[in-house]
């Protein structure tokens, strides 16, 4: 049975993923789209979906850039009905010969909106509404065939519809939280508009990613990286639905893992019947990395370092093919999107050499968020300890070791981890929290131990809580478990002298250090 879809059309916006994932969560199919698809490339989707409805993203662009993503305006004749949001509501107006002007500052923020008409995408929303908008450019004119549904004190034109086609533009991000009744604006437009019917299961991405990765890798054989955080477990217990015996899941203790972490990964994955081996490969490492202080090239070593260990484990089995539990918030911040930006590049993307020697990578994640790929591992039945696991990153402990990386910094930033880990986990705090872990700062500072003078390292403790890493706010966490931790480090790692707790959100900063 073929499902109703809506397609998000990509102008490299920040929230272009979390529009699509806010579509499924009305159990309705959606998929991410170059922005420039065409009437041709839609008609071919639709040979394995129905086409309902077509989101184009808001984006960082100004509709007067030179190089400003356009869409192919044949896709507005199509009947298929169309919802720009920000950048794609200001490309529809600027396409139909409406006023856009430039504006001098970008607005960022709450706004309330004064709902005109309340039809279509607004229909049922009160005469006042809060919003998220954050915009450059402002439409303030439209052609006579479109009609304005909502304005705000320095947007007159917020929202728009055309007369009797079914075309909207929000200026605003109905995808965002923030915005107060956005999902009635979205379940508007998917069932009110487009007409959608609400046959999507989550359990439907496990049976496609099975059949997408049997289907590349055919008879061959496949290996899997498994870091042992929740990603590359769940991409792991798929794989091996899809392949059995042909998959070799390889754990390769870079030697900056946690505490007893390949010791529980090897139990765990064997006890469910996964092929899996544990590569012991720390000197490796370690070795090329000497010196580097660059956190961007120590990812970028420890990406392809990754890789050529994986290509000599493959060799030895004959498999052809690699499977990754990237993510799409991985992808996102590597700036794999043409239109976005590269805020860190993730070991497993953007880390990975130009050359590589497997017939393909398969990424069967690549566009869920954390949460939902909990949501997975709960329905696929896999155990709770791995279910509740952290997040980690897959550079490991070298990404929480601000500068060079030694054997003793890596000790010190272990052992810290512990503790943090052990604390949180004791204190109940745990279940409410996304990460909770120790860096190891740059910076050394005096301290008094017994009663004579230390110099030694500062432990930064990070503790935050988020929904799906896009965004995070540190934790705030009673002083007593934070006391209990600062003193438990300080006393039993005497090489540090002061521990600190960061309370930066996410944004400015990003969840790990590095
Ligand atoms: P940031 O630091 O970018 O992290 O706010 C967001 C989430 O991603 C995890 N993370 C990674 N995961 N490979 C991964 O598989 C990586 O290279 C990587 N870097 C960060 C991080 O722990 C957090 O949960």
């Amino acid at each position: 049975m073929k499902l109703d879809a809506i397609l998000v059309l990509d102008f490299g916006g920040q929230y272009c993923n979390l529009i699509a994932r806010r579509i499924r969560e009305h159990k309705v199919y959606s998929e991410i789209v170059p922005c420039d698809i065409t009437p041709e490339e839609i008609g071919e989707l639709n040979k394995r979906m129905n086409v309902k409805g077509l989101i184009l993203s808001g984006g960082p662009w100004s509709v007067y850039e030179k190089d400003a993503p356009k869409f192919d305006s044949r896709i507005l004749k199509m009947n298929i009905p169309v919802l720009g949001l920000c950048y794609g509501h200001q490309l529809i107006a600027h396409f139909a010969d409406g006023k856009v002007e430039p504006g001098t500052k970008r607005e960022y923020g709450i706004a309330n909106i004064v709902v005109d008409k309340p039809v279509g995408v607004l229909k049922g929303l009160s005469r006042r509404e809060k919003v998220w908008m954050s915009h450059g450019d402002t439409v303030y004119e439209l052609p006579g065939d479109y009609e304005v549904l909502a304005f705000t004190e320095t947007c007159p034109i917020a929202a728009f519809r055309h007369k009797e086609n079914p075309i909207y533009g929000l200026q605003w991000h109905p995808e965002v939280v923030h915005t107060e009744n956005g999902m009635k604006m979205l379940s508007n437009f998917i069932f009110e508009v487009c007409r959608c019917q609400a046959n999507w299961k989550p359990e439907s991405l496990i049976d496609k990613a099975i059949h997408e990765t049997r289907e590349i890798v055919g008879d061959g054989k496949s290996i899997i990286g498994l870091s042992g955080g929740i990603d590359s477990s769940v991409a792991t217990f798929l794989a091996a639905k899809a392949l059995g015996e042909r998959l070799l899941a390889i754990y390769v203790d870079h030697g900056f893992m946690r505490f007893g972490e390949a010791e529980f990964v090897e139990r765990t994955f064997q006890k469910h019947g996964v092929n899996v081996v544990i590569i012991r490969a720390q000197e490796r490492f370690l070795k090329r990395l000497n010196g580097v202080i660059d956190p961007e090239e120590k990812r970028k070593i420890i990406g392809s370092e990754f890789i050529r260990v994986f290509e000599e484990a493959a060799k030895k089995i004959g498999a052809e093919y690699l499977i990754q539990g990237t993510i799409y918030p991985d992808r996102i911040e590597s700036g794999f999107r043409k239109h976005s930006d590269t805020i860190k590049t993730h070991h497993n993307v953007g880390g990975l050499p130009a050359k590589m020697e497997f017939k393909a990578i398969i990424e069967p994640l690549r566009d869920l968020y954390k949460d939902e790929v909990r949501e997975v591992a709960k329905i696929m039945g896999l155990p709770s300890e791995l279910v509740r696991r952290q997040p980690f990153p897959g550079p490991g402990l070298a990404v929480r070791i601000i500068g060079e990386v030694t054997q003793e910094k890596t000790m010190l930033v272990r052992k810290a981890d512990k503790i943090v880990t052990d604390e949180i986990e004791k204190s109940g705090f745990g279940d409410r929290l996304w990460q909770y872990f120790a860096v190891l700062t740059e910076t050394k500072s005096t301290g008094v131990k017994g009663d004579s003078r230390a110099y030694g390292y500062t432990v930064a403790v990070r503790i935050v809580e988020s929904k799906e890493a896009m965004t995070a706010g540190f934790a705030k966490i009673p002083y007593e478990v934070l006391e209990r931790i600062s003193t438990r480090i300080t006393n039993e790692l005497p090489q540090v002298t002061r521990v600190v707790y960061d309370i930066t959100h996410k944004p400015p900063a990003t969840i790990e250090w590095e």
